[in-house]
């Protein structure tokens, strides 16, 4: 996608400087937009840790090229690859794109193990999961064009209004996005659209990124807090609910980021259609049972003790909670699949159930 006129996408690979590749430091937005240089697998591992990078397809593609650093640092022993393959799995638990995007590397070394090429191999392996995942995010923005298309022709008002949660645009994947790409897509067809940005307490994805992208790109949005989506669906203000996923069982049940969920039963409650938008690297076909098997990432209390500001000048944290109180922070929840309405993925719309994911995906 574009900023100021540029084509950007949220992670590249520079073939002058080698052995490292590049990132936007996502901390910062929308107040400054900075650029780090990723040069061992060690700084890969923060970067996923510490949210300099986030989305799920975003951490598989970092993950990628954490792990051919990881060969870099090391290319004949194949077991200090590995313990980087299970030190890398331990940034962030959620998402399954992380595991995906190092096996994917791990892999194609396990082929053919020739040592003086699996540094060669490894890039190899991250550049195509890369422009794997632009692919599919772009055909999930096609396939889900076709689907605001016949929500807008169905109605007689001037708009389409969309409501999303937390980022699922070009940041937290390539380009394009996931829940963001439909709209991108919808925006470039000329349907007059508008966004509802859930803010997404704690962290802000929602004001800080998916406002900004969605700012940068032209298309008309408000910034609500994540308590008004309800009161927007009973007065009939959203014509449909899009979110990405950050790991989706085989039986559909969608694991993404925290309020995902009370977002769908106000859906269901209020006969607004749920999608989630997801390229099919995040469906986790070994999760049967996400309600017993998903490993709910924990974040630090001060993500909801402090919260972070621009002064006109730089960015400041000042505490909003009593340091006496205890807080909790679950970073993501899991919405069942009877609420869903459909899965957008790269290869058109499944069902939220496991049949239908398993004559999709061919299993
Ligand atoms: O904690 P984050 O910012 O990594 O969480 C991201 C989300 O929950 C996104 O909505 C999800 O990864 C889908 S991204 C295309």
């Amino acid at each position: 996608m574009y900023v100021d006129g540029t084509p950007k996408t949220s992670i590249w690979y520079d073939p002058q400087k080698p052995f490292s590749f590049n990132i936007i430091d996502q901390r910062k937005l929308p107040f400054s937009f900075e650029i780090i240089e990723i040069s061992s697998s060690e700084d890969a591992f923060l970067a996923i840790k510490d949210m300099w990078v986030r989305g799920a397809p975003l951490i598989g593609v970092t993950a990628a090229f954490g792990m051919y650093l990881a060969v870099a640092e090391n290319p004949d022993s194949i077991q200090s690859i590995n313990e980087r393959a299970e030190y890398l799995k331990k940034a962030r638990p959620t998402a399954v794109n992380l595991e995906y995007g190092i096996k994917r590397v791990l892999d194609v070394l396990q082929e053919e193990n020739t040592g003086s090429r699996n540094k060669e191999k490894a890039l190899d392996s991250a550049l195509k999961l890369r422009e794997e995942e632009i692919s599919r995010s772009e055909k999930i923005g096609d396939h889900g064009l076709e689907i605001l298309k016949r929500l807008y022709n169905k109605k007689s008002a001037a708009r389409l209004n969309i409501l999303t949660h937390c980022n699922a645009g070009w940041l937290a994947c390539v380009d394009y996005g996931t829940a963001l790409a439909p709209i991108y897509k919808a925006h470039e067809a000329g349907i007059p659209i508008h966004v509802y940005v859930d803010e997404t307490r704690p962290r802000n994805q929602g004001a800080r990124l998916t406002a900004w992208e969605l700012e940068k790109q032209g298309i008309s949005h408000s910034v609500i807090p994540d308590n008004t989506g309800g009161l927007l669906m009973q007065k009939g203000m959203v014509d449909a609910v899009i979110v990405g996923s950050d790991r989706t069982s085989i039986k559909g049940d969608v694991i993404n980021k925290i309020g995902t969920y009370l977002k769908a039963l106000a859906a269901k409650d209020n006969k607004v259609p749920f999608y989630v938008a997801l390229p099919t690297s995040t469906i986790d076909i070994n999760m049967k049972d996400a309600f017993a098997e998903a490993v709910i990432e924990q974040r630090h209390d001060d993500e909801v003790r402090m919260i972070e500001g621009w002064t006109g000048s730089h960015t400041e944290n000042v505490q909003i909670i009593a340091s006496e109180s205890p807080v909790l922070n679950y970073g993501f929840d899991i919405t069942p699949s009877t609420l869903v309405t459909g899965l957008i993925t790269e290869e058109g719309l499944c069902e939220a159930n496991e049949p239908s994911i398993r004559k999709f995906l061919n299993l």
